[in-house]
């Protein structure tokens, strides 16, 4: 006879391995575990909420390019009521301007590859970022 109970465990053992990789990911979206990043110096508040941010910056930035292409828009108001350029350029990484220690660190570990950068330029390449 087989028992039952041991199989189960090692299945359940077996599976929370298999999906660990999913695990951390969706942590760290949450603020859990996650790379160190590099904040930019002399700014104390993103577009929106740090927390909104995290979990949501891609869709803000869909939300932008929608605006800028599609509406012709370019000026976004947060919700505190601060205006910003709805550019990835002039605004994200003027301020992100170290792509490198902020952006990609977080992506790198995620073995994401967001393919913005074939057209849109980071800082360094415009020659306006940080050394
Ligand atoms: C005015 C400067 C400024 C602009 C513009 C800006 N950020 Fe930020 N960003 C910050 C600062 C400062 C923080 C840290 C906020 C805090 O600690 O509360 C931050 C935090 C973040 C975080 C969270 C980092 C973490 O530690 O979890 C992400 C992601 C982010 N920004 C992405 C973006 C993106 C994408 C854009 C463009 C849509 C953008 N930021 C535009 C200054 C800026
Ligand atoms: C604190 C970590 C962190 C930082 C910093 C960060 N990202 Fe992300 N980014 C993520 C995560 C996590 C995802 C994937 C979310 C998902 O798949 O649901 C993501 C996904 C994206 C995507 C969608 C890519 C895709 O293939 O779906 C874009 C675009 C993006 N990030 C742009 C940026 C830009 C631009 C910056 C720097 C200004 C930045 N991110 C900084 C964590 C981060
Ligand atoms: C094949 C080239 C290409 C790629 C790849 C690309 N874009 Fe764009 N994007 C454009 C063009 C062209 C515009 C229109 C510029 C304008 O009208 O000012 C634009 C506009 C935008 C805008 C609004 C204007 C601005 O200057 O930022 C945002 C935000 C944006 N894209 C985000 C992204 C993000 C995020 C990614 C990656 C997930 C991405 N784009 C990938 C070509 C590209």
């Amino acid at each position: 006879m087989y028992d039952a109970g041991k199989i189960m465990t090692g299945l359940v053992v077996f599976l929370v391995i298999l999906t660990l990789p999913f695990w951390y990911s969706g942590a760290m979206g949450k603020g859990g575990a996650r790379p160190e990043v590099k904040l930019p110096e002399g700014e104390k508040k993103c577009v929106e909420s740090k927390e909104y941010m995290r979990d949501s910056h891609m869709d803000l930035l869909n939300q932008w390019r929608d605006a800028v292409v599609r509406e012709g828009k370019h000026t976004y108001v947060s919700e505190g009521g601060a205006r910003h350029e709805m550019s990835l350029t002039n605004s994200c990484m003027k301020c992100h301007a170290d792509r490198a220690q902020f952006c990609d660190r977080c992506h790198v570990y995620l073995s994401l590859n967001p393919f913005c950068w074939d057209c849109h330029l980071d800082r360094k390449q415009t020659g306006q970022g940080a050394k």
